[in-house]
This record gives C-alpha cells, structure tokens and sequence, in this order.
C-alpha cells in the first residue's frame, strides 16, 4: 500500500427496493428551506418525483426546485441554481437523478455562500471551500458516476469549451447521505445503462492501473471487475433483472467511493481524454471513455505489463500457458473489446460527432495526470485520439 492515507466515508447509504422511506428518517436532520433538484424530466415520467414530493410535505418542508439539470451540467446552470438557492434561502439541496443531477447538488453547495467566482475558484484554481456549505441527500436514479458517496462535481463551461470535475478534499461536500433504490434505474433507456456500466469498469480500471506492488485495493478491484462484467451480461440481456441492476448500482457505488484508490497513485487518463472529448461533443460521459479506452490501454501497456498481465489472468481469465507476457497482456485487452461490443458500445470519436479538425483542441483541454504508467505528452494524447476517431 503506497503512502500515509486517512480514510473516513461520512455518505450514509440506504440500499433497496424500499428505500426511500428513509427519506422520513433523514428530512428531519436538515432545516425547513429544501431545494429540490432534478434533471429534464424521467423523475416525474416514472413517479419517481411524486413519491419523493410526498415526503417533503409530510415533513412540512419549504421546497423549491431547479428543474432541467441537463447531463453534463453546465456553468450556466450553476449560475442560475445559485440564484435560486440564494432567494429560497436553502437550508438543504435535495437531488434526484443520475450523477449529473448529484455532481451539480455539490457543485452548488459550494457556491451559494462563496463571494467569488465558483469557476475560477473551484475548477481553475482547485481550491477547497472557505463559505458554509449546504448539506446535500441524493436519491439515485442511475448506476455508473459514484457521485452518491464521493466529493467530486464535474461542470462544463461551454463558452471555454472546458469539462473539469473537481473532487474536493473537505468531506463537506460529500452527500450526507444517498438512497440507492435499483428498481429506479429499471426506466433508464439502454443507451444510458450501458453507458453507466462502462463508467463504473472504467472508474475501477483508472485506479487498478497504476503502481507496481501487491496492493489490496488491487485485489478488491479485480472482484468489483468480475461482478460488473457478470452482472453487465445479464443486464444486457434481460435489464429489468434486479438481480443484477443491483448489482450494478452497489458496485458503481464502491467503484468510486474513495476506497480502492487507498494506496494507489491511480490513472484517470481515459477520463481526462474522455471529458474533454465531452466539452466538444456533449456526448454522455461514458460512451467518450469507451470510444477512447482501447487505443489509450493498447498504447500504455508496454509501460504497464505485468499489471497488464495480472488484469487478462485475474479478470478476463486468459489462461497464461506457453504464452509470453506480452500475448497474455493482449489477449485481457482483446477479451475486454469483445465484451464491450457485446454490450454495444460506442467504440469511436466518430460515432460521437468529433472530428479530426476538433483534435487538436480536444488534446489542448486534456489534463494530464501524473499517476498512470505512462506520462503523457502533446503527442501521445493527438496519436491515441487520431487512433480513437
Ligand atoms: O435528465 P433526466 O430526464 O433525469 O434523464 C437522465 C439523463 O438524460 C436519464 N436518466 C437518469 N435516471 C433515469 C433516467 N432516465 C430514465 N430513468 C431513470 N431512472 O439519463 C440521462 C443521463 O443522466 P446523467 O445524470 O447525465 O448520467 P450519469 O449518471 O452518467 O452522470 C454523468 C455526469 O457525471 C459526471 C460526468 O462527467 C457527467 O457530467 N461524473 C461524475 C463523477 C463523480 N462525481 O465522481 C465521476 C464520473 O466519472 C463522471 O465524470
Ligand atoms: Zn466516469
């Protein structure tokens, strides 16, 4: 295990297909003054809303709601949720939806006290919150981000065509606490199930491949690896199987809740690459981590062999015998490319909507992290996207 760590998680989760009657349980924590935030619609489609609305009048709150958290937020929005939560006088921040509903609940929760800019504050300069900041409970609608139990909130500013998601240090910022109900995720399109499961392999992959030693975190990973790929089969197949959608979600959870980044320096490359392939595209996050992964490992796994190796064996169960370190480390890339067609991913920046004349300036909005197996420069990151498109 690399390094001096703490680990503590304040995110109080409820799990189930009843769970959202811990709502009663919670509401009378926080103070009268709720703003409710969700995304364009699915909540009301579904019920979803009703049900969560009955709490809050049950507990005699004073609700006031931001309606139209598209995916991906935006600076915009932020502005204008600021706006609302200032005038209502917020006591607390309700969100119900997906990651982008949750990431924005956190965002907002860090700049309605804040006197300065939350872009330049938060997303250029990385600084934590001096302000008092608002409680927020999530209700998950879908399983992929992990943002129900962490303290990052990804905003798009698309005048500086900049995705940059902060994951603050001050456990403030994580959800007090998050009710998974899997049978919410039953209505979410397929396109979008996919999605959130190739988010949550990837999510486990960025912090598995980095570091050299025998780490625990790595063992967890190749577990949390296996139920994913198994569960993700059945899903495909059958996507109203409980069975597996709560699998799904109470993995995408752990993914990345903090814990098995403990000890590790961790990647996230391919989400750098994915995000800024996002500021120019708008496509849903997932699918730009999809379209980008094989060309980005295929071209780190000379850096990263035996970890390479120890994935095909441990994860995709390539059997090693008579084959040398490079053939094994192949084939767990090429068994994880057939699995991700036969959930029908999206394998290309082409099919996204990006263009050779974007690359460019797709590379130049790309962060590079420092803690994969490779560091890479201008022209790594322009070859693996020229090999993404
Ligand atoms: O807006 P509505 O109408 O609710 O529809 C949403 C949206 O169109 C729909 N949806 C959600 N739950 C549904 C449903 N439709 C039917 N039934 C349901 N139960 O799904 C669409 C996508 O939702 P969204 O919240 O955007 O998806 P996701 O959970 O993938 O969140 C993506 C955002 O999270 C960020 C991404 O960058 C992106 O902005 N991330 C946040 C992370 C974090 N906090 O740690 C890490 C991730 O890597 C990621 O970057
Ligand atoms: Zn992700």
């Amino acid at each position: 295990m690399l390094g001096n760590f703490s680990y503590c998680n304040p995110t109080k989760l409820y799990f189930g297909d009843d769970s959202l009657r811990y709502l009663d349980a919670e509401l009378p924590r926080y103070g009268k003054n709720v703003v409710l935030i969700y995304g364009g619609g699915s909540i009301k489609t579904n019920g979803i809303y009703d049900q969560v609305i009955k709490f809050l009048n049950k507990n005699d709150k004073n609700v006031a709601e931001i309606s139209g958290v598209m995916p991906n937020p935006t600076l915009d929005k932020l502005y204008e949720g600021m706006e609302i939560a200032r005038g209502h006088q917020a006591d607390f921040l309700l969100a119900v939806g997906g990651g982008s509903v949750c990431d924005y609940a956190k965002a907002l929760s860090v700049s309605v006290n804040c006197k300065e800019d939350p872009w330049e504050k938060y997303y250029l300069r990385f600084e934590e919150p001096e302000c008092e900041t608002l409680p927020v409970g999530c209700v998950l609608t879908m399983a992929g981000t992990g943002s129900e139990m962490n303290a990052g909130a990804v905003i798009t500013n698309t005048k500086t065509k900049l995705k940059i998601g902060h994951v603050f240090a001050s456990e403030s910022v994580m959800p007090r606490f998050s009710i998974l109900n899997p049978k919410y995720t039953l209505t979410l399109p397929h396109y979008q199930m996919i999605s959130g499961i190739y988010d949550i392999f990837n999510h486990i992959c960025e912090q598995y491949f980095s570091g050299e030693d025998d780490n625990t975190s790595d063992y967890i990973s190749e577990g949390l690896m296996r139920s994913v790929i198994c569960a993700s089969r059945i899903a495909n197949k059958d996507p109203r199987n409980y069975e597996a959608r709560s699998n799904l979600m109470w993995a995408a959870t752990w993914a990345l809740n903090t814990l098995v980044s403990r000890g590790k320096s961790t990647d996230w490359m391919v989400h750098m690459l994915g995000q800024s392939v996002g500021a120019y595209t708008n496509a849903t996050h997932g699918m730009t981590l999809s379209a980008v992964s094989l060309p980005y490992y295929r071209f780190i796994l000379p850096y990263g062999m035996q970890k390479f190796k120890k994935f095909a064996i441990n994860v995709w169960d390539v059997d090693p015998a008579g084959k040398t370190d490079k053939q094994i480390a192949e084939e767990g890339l090429s068994a994880m490319e057939s699995w991700m067609n036969e959930l029908g991913l999206v394998m290309s920046l082409t099919e996204l909507g990006a263009t050779e004349d974007m690359l460019e300036g797709i590379a130049g909005g790309t962060l590079i992290m420092p803690g994969g197996y490779k560091v890479l420069d201008h022209n790594d990151v322009m070859k693996i996207l020229k090999e993404s498109l």
